[in-house]
């Protein structure tokens, strides 16, 4: 039987699906806290994968993620820069994130500067699907994932880091805020680059 309620239902899932397209990230994994932002990009996916895994070019335009270098087991940087599994990656981000827009000259704040060292954990062409975890600090495990999915013809970009272990108070007390604000950042600033480039 057709009642108000159910077009009720019918009505508030039609606005959340318009306004949320269906996440295409893994289950999280229990954590103390997380980092994510998602955003809609009306560039095709394959563009948007592209600038993503172009990592030699983070410098140019991401305000959180300012150098990402891919290496090998001993932290060497590789002429070939192709995010692979089970390379590492030496990462310099500030947190909280520069001001956009950055481009490679921007200076960094020093005082909001911060060097990991990770591990490159997933990388799926097919699925447009990426992931690396934090390799250097034995108590904090954090894994981030970032996926694309294709969504009414645009590109749907979801980043997600979870933070466990026994540091992870400490980094949610000093920087919850400043990584969900370079998350967030990064994600305007792809959005913008893969539209307008
Ligand atoms: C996406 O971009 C195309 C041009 O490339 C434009 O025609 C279209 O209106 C845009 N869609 C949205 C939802 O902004
Ligand atoms: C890096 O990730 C790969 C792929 O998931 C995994 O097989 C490997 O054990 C990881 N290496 C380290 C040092 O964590």
């Amino acid at each position: 039987m057709f009642t108000i309620s159910t077009l009720l239902v019918q009505i508030v899932s039609g606005i959340v699906l318009a306004q949320s397209p269906p996440s295409h990230l893994p289950p999280a994994t229990p954590g103390l806290f997380d980092a994510h932002a998602n955003i809609l990009i009306n560039a095709s996916i394959d563009k948007v994968w592209s600038i993503l895994l172009d990592f030699p070019s983070y410098p140019d335009w991401n305000p959180f993620v300012r150098s990402q270098i891919v290496t090998d087991a001993d932290f060497n940087p590789l002429a070939d820069q192709t995010p692979r599994e089970n390379l590492r990656i030496i990462i310099q981000s500030q947190i909280p994130p520069l001001k956009p827009p950055v481009s490679a000259t921007t200076p960094a704040n020093p005082l909001n500067a911060h060097t990991t060292m990770e591990n490159i954990t997933h990388v799926d062409n097919a699925e447009f699907a990426v992931a690396w975890a934090l390799l250097d600090t034995p108590e904090i495990n954090a894994e981030r994932w970032s996926v694309l999915s294709d969504f009414e013809g645009q590109t749907f970009y979801e980043s997600r880091e979870v933070y466990s272990g026994l540091g992870a108070a400490a980094v949610e007390l000093l920087f919850k805020k400043g990584l969900n604000e370079g998350f967030e950042a990064q994600a305007e600033a792809l959005k913008e680059r893969a539209e307008t480039r």
